[in-house]
């Protein structure tokens, strides 16, 4: 796609590198304002800028440990444009491998995921152990005895570390530790996992894959935001009604409520969060399962149980979702081209049939075929086709800006339809993207 030129914003985008004022013209952060130029849809340099200076310079999720529960067991999937090797080894330890052959090259595992001791490389047949050690060669006469000694591996991603079974890596080996980085958003992490009587999730095998024609940040705006559903769910909304299950009075009334529970958050490090009593679209109804609420307060205490029901969408800058039944992931494939994996859980001791329906709930709104991911997609669609059109290049960003405020947590609070994430996710950018040559941490 051509790079849009528009008031000379992107003057320099042609170029092999955007200059930091050209980045910095991008957005505008004033008073009670707050705006976004297009170009950040479109741009196919920042684009590649934001790969290198953001998804291969950050901890990225890249998987949980319940996709790969037994030794041998091994997932695919990518850390910005590298592609990787996520697998439990026979001792049970979990890798993170650079799916590169230590020969010439070639991307040594082709399968999504499965299940092998080893993986043996379909161009001329090297053969490495599922902890990245390389254990044989095809016509091995043709290397000498000490071969597998040359230090030739499926080499190790610099860091990886795992909190509450999520694993992230970092490409950046000087990067402050992902402690230091989830401390912001850690305590909503529990509370998400403690939905589960037990602190922890299974997720069924398999993912809901969607690809759409729209830059990655769409959905990764598009997943705290309050403020469409009452449109773009119009006709989900309905359904609620038609099928006696929700009135949509009562739907879009807990939405717009001002004073309760309605929140939408900026955390620290481009997070956020959405945050309601009720009312948000394709959630689980916790509230109303006596046997469930029981088992969280034996578990966790009264006043906890009520916290963790509450109905939250938490959003890990850059790509990282965990919604009340799923774990999402964007997968940023061009600057208009986007995927998104979805992985469904089921909470553990909160029983078979409650999983069943939770799973159920999901799929109506969330899956392939469902009301609400379908409806979001299209939109992303739209914007992308919209925002290239000629006239101003600028996305307003703005709302609520005036009335938010910063609770004693450093949290920014607005009111859930609110673009205050939105806000929060658009400032780590910016800072990110200027932020050349130097680790995820070192401005904060
Ligand atoms: S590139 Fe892998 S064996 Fe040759
Ligand atoms: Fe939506």
């Amino acid at each position: 796609m051509t790079p849009r030129l528009t008031n000379g914003a992107l003057a320099a985008s042609s170029e092999a590198s955007v200059d930091s004022e050209t980045i910095s013209g991008l957005i505008k952060d004033d008073v009670n304002r707050f705006r976004v130029h297009s170009s950040v849809y479109i741009d196919p340099t920042l684009f590649n800028l934001e790969i290198q200076r953001i998804f291969e310079r950050s901890w990225i999720f890249v998987a949980h440990e319940e996709m790969i529960p037994e030794c041998g067991n091994y997932i695919t999937t990518s850390l910005g444009k590298q592609p990787i090797i996520v697998s439990r080894g026979s001792d049970g330890d979990i890798h993170v491998l650079f799916n590169r052959c230590a020969h010439r090259g070639s991307v040594v595992c082709r399968e999504e995921r499965g299940h092998s001791d080893v993986f043996r490389c379909p161009y001329h047949g090297w053969v490495f152990a599922n902890n990245g050690q390389l254990v044989g060669a095809a016509q091995r006469s043709g290397y000498p005895e000490d071969f597998l000694d040359w230090d030739l591996r499926l080499e190790p991603v610099p860091r990886v570390d795992m909190y509450r079974g999520l694993i992230f890596a970092n490409l950046d080996p000087a990067t402050p530790p992902l402690s230091e980085r989830l401390e912001g958003v850690r305590s909503y992490i529990d509370l998400w996992c403690e939905r589960s009587p037990k602190g922890t999730l299974r997720l069924p095998e398999g993912v809901q894959r969607y690809e759409f024609p729209a830059n990655w940040k769409l959905q990764a705006e598009n997943g705290v935001d309050g403020y469409h559903g009452n449109y773009v769910h119009e006709s989900f909304v309905e359904l609620l009604e038609r099928s006696g299950e929700r009135s949509a009075d009562r739907t879009t009334k807990a939405r717009n409520t001002v004073g309760a529970v309605n929140f939408a958050k900026g955390l620290p490090c481009g997070d956020g969060l959405l945050e309601r009593e009720e009312g948000m679209l394709g959630t689980f109804d916790y509230r109303s399962r006596e046997d469930y609420r029981e088992k969280l307060e034996t578990a966790y205490g009264v006043k906890r149980a009520d916290d963790i029901m509450m109905q939250r969408n938490i959003f890990i800058f850059p790509n990282l979702f965990l919604f009340e039944s799923h774990i999402r992931v964007i997968h940023p494939v061009r600057a208009d081209k986007s995927y998104i994996d979805v992985h469904p859980t089921y909470l553990r001791g909160a029983g078979d049939v409650l999983n069943a329906e939770r799973l159920s709930q999901h799929e109506c709104f969330f899956g392939p075929s469902g009301f609400g991911a379908p409806d979001d997609i299209e939109i992303f669609a739209c914007v992308q086709s919209g925002a290239a059109a000629s006239g101003s290049p600028w996305l307003e960003f703005s709302r609520g800006m005036h009335r938010e405020t910063t609770n004693n947590e450093g949290e920014t609070v607005g009111h859930s339809t609110d673009e205050t994430p939105q806000r929060s996710l658009y400032r780590e950018w910016l800072r990110r993207m200027l932020n050349n040559g130097s680790h995820e941490g070192s401005l904060q």
